[in-house]
């Protein structure tokens, strides 16, 4: 038995609760689940809780977690600090200002 504030994102906030609820108002993928919730959709992009909500959602429908189909991974795959950002060599937000005019 987990606790009602058992958080199982922690960059949206989003608890194990709200997705057993979300669950069973008909989410049965994690993609829908994920769009409904917020789960994965925080800084760490779900890192840190997209294979526990898998996993959650296995036990809830009581299959393989394997068998659970993944969300869609969309760039950027690793999360860049604004230094990263200013070490670029391209200046690709100058680029797209450029563009525009
Ligand atoms: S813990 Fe869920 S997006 Fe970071």
């Amino acid at each position: 038995m987990s606790h009602p504030k058992t958080f199982l994102c922690r960059c949206e906030d989003v608890t194990l609760e709200e997705f057993r609820e979300a669950y069973g108002e008909g989410f049965s993928e994690l993609e829908s689940l994920k769009r409904y919730t917020g789960v994965g959709t925080g800084f760490c992009q779900g890192k840190g809780c997209m294979s526990e909500a898998a996993a959650e959602l296995a036990r809830l429908r009581g299959i393989e977690p394997g068998q659970i189909r993944l969300t869609t991974i969309r760039p950027p795959a690793e999360p860049l600090t604004f230094g990263q950002l200013a070490a670029l060599d391209e200046p690709i937000f100058h680029a797209a200002q450029e563009e525009e005019e």
